[in-house]
């Protein structure tokens, strides 16, 4: 039998969490909207490695889509997701109802400012108000103590991390590098939604960004080297770049050169009718 518990209210999830914390064990939770791959099992590795106990959670969130197209197409692959988490040794799969997390009369928006702005903030209306509430939710609702996130959704990253930090939340969010396939393609739920054609041309996504990273970290001057590597993804079968952008690492101000510290590349594009994101840091060489 395995030893992963599949949790859908509030009420069973605190009475299992009341009794690991009453034997002073620590808990992890990678939040997650299902879908699961190689990706998220490398947070449950990490969160596995550093907590005595780990949630994941899987809930679609309305709130963060911005199209009800979009949010009907999201796959939803439940019993391959436990399946996959059973090897993976998480504890509990919380799976909850959608008025366990926004009960009747739900009225409460949390919006974070400063990292939100510009990027996905500014082509996804309100899409970060709805992941800072719900993962404010989730991190309460789990009592965790350590949140795992991926790197790949770097600005919804740094969102959290405002959120927690603002709020006083007791949990320490714990960033974790991106999985890539063979061809550089960092790994998410939505490339299922590529066909197999599509997929391929989708190489060409980080391809065009450590490319671009590396010759601005050169010493390239940043508003050339970006409009060629906006071309290059035209070229390739790209149908829209949304944004392709040097913020700063840290605050996510927008920047010209390397001088202000670290600085991170990020890009959305549409591969058909699929929206990908993606960044690199960049680096004086
Ligand atoms: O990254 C995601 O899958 C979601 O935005 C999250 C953090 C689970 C909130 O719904």
């Amino acid at each position: 039998m395995s030893g992963l518990r599949l949790i859908r209210t509030r009420r069973d999830l605190r009475a299992e969490i009341g009794a690991w914390k009453a034997a002073g064990l620590t808990v992890g939770v990678v939040p997650t909207m299902g879908a699961l791959h190689e990706g998220h099992l490398s947070l449950v590795e990490r969160a596995r490695a550093e907590t005595d106990r780990v949630i994941v959670t899987l809930f679609v969130n309305p709130r963060q889509f911005n199209s009800a197209a979009d949010l009907a197409a999201y796959p939803r692959t439940e019993g391959e997701d436990f399946e996959r988490l059973v090897p993976a040794g998480a504890h509990i799969l919380y799976v909850p109802d959608p008025e366990e997390v926004y009960p009747p009369g739900f009225a409460t928006t949390i919006s974070v400012g400063g990292v939100t702005q510009g990027l996905c903030g500014a082509f996804r209306p309100g899409h970060f108000d709805g992941v800072a509430t719900v993962v404010a939710k989730l991190l309460l609702q789990s009592q965790a103590d350590r949140a795992y996130f991926g790197e790949k959704d770097y600005q919804q990253l740094l969102t959290v991390q405002r959120l927690v930090a603002d709020l006083d939340l007791p949990t320490r969010i714990v960033p974790c590098p991106t999985l890539r396939d063979s061809d550089g393609l960092a790994m998410s739920s939505r490339n299922r939604r590529l066909s197999p054609q599509e997929r391929d041309l989708a190489g060409a996504l980080p391809r065009a960004l450590f490319d671009a990273a590396g010759r601005i970290g050169a010493g390239e001057a940043t508003s050339p080297v970006l409009a060629s590597a906006r071309e290059a993804l035209l070229a390739a079968g790209f149908s829209r770049v949304e944004y392709l952008e040097l913020r700063n690492a840290a605050d996510l101000a927008p920047v010209e050169t390397l001088e202000g510290g670290p600085a991170r590349l990020l890009v959305a594009a549409f591969m058909g009718e699929v929206r990908l994101i993606d960044n690199v840091p960049v680096t004086m060489a």
